[in-house]
């Protein structure tokens, strides 16, 4: 008896749920964007709000909530009531790398969201103040080696992918400087164009415009690949520092237990939007790479999310 009622409960759900995701979405959805305003994850979040906007015909407000290297805002998604009306713009750091580097994170990424589906990959780049005394990753390791004590290095918080890029990068040369947190790497680019801070490790996008403006220097982009945006900027496999290898995904996720149709049309939104030429050029324009379209499926995600999180359990776990 007591198996009917349940089963009778769960089919209720199901229409409950189908008919809300039905007229999904009815009311203002929030995407809280777990840094400061102006940097990467709030420009990837911003595209993603816009394309939502665009294909659903409801207004999607981005909220910055920084802290604590996006855990903050992350956090406050995943206690959000699941019903379509909070996302979070999450990444390789929130969503891959912040279990290896907090013992009592609030949030376990894999078990506390519903992934939605990749917006981009954005390989970093070594981004240092416009008179800092060196012009490539040679001379970086020489004189970061040499001048250790007085070194410091900006980032957006323990768990951001600022953080851990320059983790690799520090640990594969051996120093260890002065860590500097700021709520997002745009602050972090203010305070390295102002100079008072040495260096950090960044999406493309984020240092691109102060590079081409002569305002900040880019040494090593960590890709494989150099970056179409930066032609003239080796990578640090050419450099011969391949550890410093930092390529991290920008994906939406929802609360665990938004319901399935909603995140069926959330995905089939953002994969429309983000194959669309509009996108395609906005993402190469920034230097980040978008996803194929097997790769923007809710289900690649889904299996993508754990694997990262192994990946970097091994990856940090000396370098912490
Ligand atoms: C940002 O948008 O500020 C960056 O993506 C933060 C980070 O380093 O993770």
């Amino acid at each position: 008896m007591k198996g009917k009622w349940a089963a009778a409960a769960l089919l209720a759900l199901a229409a409950v749920n189908a008919a809300q995701a039905q007229t999904y979405p009815s009311r203002q959805v929030t995407v809280i964007v777990p840094f400061a305003a102006g940097g990467p994850a709030d420009i990837s979040g911003r595209i993603a709000a816009d394309i939502f906007q665009r294909h659903l015909g409801q207004q999607f407000v981005v909220e910055n909530v920084g802290g604590a290297g996006g855990t903050t805002g992350s956090l406050r998604a995943a206690r959000a009531t699941a019903d379509g009306t909070t996302l979070v713009m999450g990444h390789m750091g929130t969503h891959a790398a912040a279990p290896a580097l907090y013992p009592n994170l609030g949030y376990d990424p894999e078990k506390d969201f519903e992934p939605i589906g990749l917006i981009a990959v954005q390989p970093e780049l070594l981004a240092v103040r416009k008179d800092f005394p060196a012009s490539n990753l040679k001379e970086f390791v020489a004189y970061a080696k040499a001048n250790e004590s007085k070194l410091n290095m900006g980032h957006a918080g323990v768990g951001s992918v600022s953080y851990v890029g320059c983790l690799l990068l520090n640990s594969a040369i051996g120093i260890k400087p002065t860590l500097v947190p700021f709520t997002g790497t745009a602050p972090v680019m203010n305070a390295i164009l102002a100079g008072n801070v040495d260096y950090d490790c960044d999406p493309v996008l984020g240092p691109l415009p102060h590079v081409r403006a002569g305002t900040a220097k880019a040494l090593a982009i960590a890709h494989k690949k150099r970056s179409p945006m930066l032609p003239d900027v080796p990578t640090s496999y050419e450099q011969g520092l391949p550890q410093f290898d930092c390529a991290p995904f920008y994906a939406m996720f929802a609360p665990k237990g938004t319901p399935q149709p909603m995140i069926d049309k959330l995905n089939a939104a953002l994969r429309k939007g983000v194959a669309s030429e509009t996108y395609q050029k906005r993402l190469d324009d920034l230097g980040a790479l978008p996803p194929s379209d097997e790769e923007m499926s809710a289900a690649y995600l889904k299996q993508f999310v754990p694997a990262e999180i192994e990946k970097f359990k091994t990856l940090l776990a000396e370098k912490k």
